[in-house]
């Protein structure tokens, strides 16, 4: 039997969804890989395998990242969340709910990679993060809603091939509203 590490290949623990997967990888074996070849969870799609599509997007640190681009070595130690992680049991996340509730997919492939990009865009543009057409970026500007044209650059490297493009920018402004109503009622409660 091969050793679990060697000058190609390590022993490597991922911390995916909460649940921790040990595992032997070969150095050069993409996150996308890992998880769907390896780990069998097939959520996240393969699409370009070249970082264009954004089929294969996963949360990282509760950032995006695209997995094809993603060494499984770089991403030990690392908190990583794929689809299969993002409902609460059963209950869906709010994202999942606006893209079921407005039809934000056809063939539903892309789906997976646009609703953890969405996740990871609402609380970047939360957190006030701009994007490149963010049209005020000075430090006392108030807060800007998130637009569709905020949304549709955005969410820029999410391509989805059946052109979902309407309702997937619909359901994620429902998706934010829903955000920002939580946040408001949180601080609300906080404040009381
Ligand atoms: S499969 Fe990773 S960006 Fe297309
Ligand atoms: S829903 Fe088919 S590729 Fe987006």
């Amino acid at each position: 039997m091969a050793p679990a590490t060697s000058s190609t290949s390590s022993a490597i623990t991922l911390n995916i969804n909460g649940e921790k997967h040990h595992l032997p990888v070969d150095h050069r074996t993409t996150l996308l890989d890992a998880l769907r070849e390896r780990l069998d969870l097939t959520g996240t799609k393969k699409g370009c395998d070249q970082g264009q599509c954004g089929a294969c997007t996963v949360l990282v640190d509760q950032r995006r990242a695209v997995s094809c681009l993603t060494l499984a070595v770089a991403a030990e130690g690392r908190e990583i969340t794929t689809i299969e992680g993002v409902a609460e049991g059963d209950e869906l996340h709010p994202v999942q709910q606006a893209f079921l509730d407005l039809d934000g997919y056809q063939c539903g492939y892309c789906t997976p990679g646009q609703i953890c990009s969405a996740i990871a865009v609402i609380e970047e543009h939360a957190a006030g993060r701009p994007s490149a057409v963010t049209e005020d970026l000075s430090p006392e500007a108030a807060p800007q809603p998130l637009t569709p044209e905020e949304i549709r650059e955005r969410m820029s490297g999410n391509l989805c091939r059946c052109g979902a493009y309407v309702s997937i920018v619909r359901a994620v402004a429902r998706a934010a509203e829903a955000h920002a109503e939580t946040r408001t009622a949180g601080a609300k409660e906080t404040t009381a």
